[in-house]
């Protein structure tokens, strides 16, 4: 028996997590394989669940298939440019309408196409249209009449988008996608995420549970332990809340002296006692050992300029306004305009989102760094793990990327994620060790990951986190 099963059995409340009660929850959604797979029934049928970004399907007949544990789905842009979504099944004997091998590493990461205007099963011919209507059933005839078109169309997938991404559910009864969302979705929308392009694209396959994989993303508590080289830039206190299904986290700081409203996301003053070079520093190390994402170009640039800009003894305040205020500045010069987040949402947007169930953001006005992860067949220690960086460009200048596999490698993700890669083989490893008493996550400062839990029982039935007080 798990030992956190012996632990007296009262499920934590979004009441109990804002007063960040301590909680504990078993190891079984990470190792077990009969939880894996209730997943396929419980989970992933009943979820929203990010397919794409909508810019990789930007015209007619534009289509792409999405696979999560054993569902296949076929998104496809319409003539009128509206979406639709099927399962990728023929309702004749049940072929794949189009054959998706099992994500392969290296090989195999989604089937793609353009200029579609319906299907054609390739086992028996039967043809459908783009709105998934059966226009062809070689000798009908022989069905005596029972062919009725709700029987032989096929079978459709509820889709929708947010953000810039296209999300679909399989749940004809799931809320819309906008209540889905929630607060969450209100607040990110200020950040016009739906205007970002990839700047770069990357996905491997790691030897870890897609909740472990997922959960290294959703906290900055590790940051001390394992990125121990940022700590001479900034400290890395944070704060963590939950919002329902999803949660975010924010910088927080042990020093008030650093508290101030435009510090609560990525845009935040380094230590040091020079502010003006400090703040740089920060900012120039995280994105150049983050492979050069969750900042730009332009925001290392502006910073850079500080010490030039600014007079000797600037504060800390002085010196984010002022560089916020010059890399907008020069952002609006080569027609990047920033999306105006109104000042009370700002504190509130946080530094990152976790999107329940494996979706997270983090965000500012031009960029985002973010992450998917998902089960990777039927092994419970393995994932197919996807990360990529989104950034704000001029029009007509977004660079053409696609997915590249990437070994988990210090040249292939810089430094930083090489270094959360290396955390995740082993926490899987320890999570099944007889002497592990159940994850105790820090209530203040990793929230997003305790309720990532709590709202994974909800669709599972089992594993609540429960109180470990006392
Ligand atoms: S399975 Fe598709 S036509 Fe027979
Ligand atoms: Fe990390």
């Amino acid at each position: 028996m798990n030992p956190s099963e012996s632990l007296e059995s009262v499920p934590l409340t979004a009441e109990d997590m804002d007063r960040e009660v301590p909680a504990t929850y078993p190891t079984e959604a990470f190792i077990s394989r009969d939880y894996l797979e209730a997943e396929k029934r419980l989970l992933w049928p009943k979820v929203w669940q990010m397919v794409e970004r909508e810019s990789d399907l930007p015209d007619p007949g534009d289509w792409l298939t999405y696979n999560v544990a054993d569902e296949s789905i076929v998104v496809l842009r319409k003539e009128d440019g509206s979406l639709r979504a099927f399962h990728n099944v023929c309702p004749h004997r049940g072929r794949q309408l189009v054959a998706v091998p099992d994500h392969l590493p290296g090989k195999v990461h989604s089937v793609r196409g353009s200029r579609r205007k319906g299907f054609v099963c390739a086992f028996h011919g039967w043809t459908f249209d783009a709105d998934g209507a059966n226009t062809y059933i070689l000798d009908p005839q022989d069905w005596h009449g029972s062919l009725k078109p709700e029987r032989t169309c096929l079978s459709e997938v509820r889709v929708d988008t947010w953000g810039g991404w296209i999300y679909v559910t399989m749940d004809p009864e799931a809320v819309p996608l906008k209540e889905w969302m929630g607060r969450a979705g209100e607040i990110l929308d200020h950040f016009e995420l739906d205007r970002m392009r990839y700047k770069w694209r990357q996905w491997a396959i790691y030897d870890c549970s897609w909740k472990t994989g997922i959960e290294t993303f959703l906290e900055t508590y590790h940051v001390a332990g394992t990125h121990t080289q940022l700590l001479a830039f900034g400290d890395y206190y944070s704060l963590s809340k939950q919002y329902g299904l999803h949660s975010v986290s924010s910088y927080d700081t042990r020093d008030e002296k650093f508290r101030m409203s435009e510090s609560a996301g990525t845009t935040r003053a380094g230590k040091g006692e020079d502010a003006r070079v400090s703040t740089y520093e920060l900012i120039r190390e995280n994105y150049e050992t983050i492979n050069y994402a969750a900042s730009t170009e332009t925001l290392v640039r502006a910073a850079g300029r500080l010490v030039d800009e600014l007079p000797e003894g600037a504060t800390p305040a002085e010196c984010i306004a002022h560089w916020i205020a010059s890399a907008k500045a020069d952002d609006a010069a080569r027609g990047v305009v920033w999306p105006e987040v109104p000042p009370e949402i700002k504190p509130e947007s946080g530094l990152a989102w976790g999107l329940f169930p494996n979706q997270n953001i983090l965000h500012g006005e031009t960029f985002a760094l973010c992450y998917r992860v998902r089960p990777y067949g039927d092994d419970p220690d393995r994932c197919l793990f996807e990360a990529y960086a989104l950034e704000r460009f001029p029009e007509g200048e977004e660079p053409a990327t696609e997915w590249v596999y990437a070994e988990p490698t210090q040249e292939n993700w810089g430094p930083v994620l090489a270094q959360d890669f290396a955390n995740m083989a082993f926490v899987q490893k320890g999570l099944k060790s007889s002497g592990f008493r159940g994850p105790l996550p820090n209530p203040h400062q990793e929230q997003k990951v305790i309720n990532l839990h709590r709202n994974l029982a909800r669709f599972m039935g089992r594993g609540a986190p429960v109180k470990a007080e006392g």
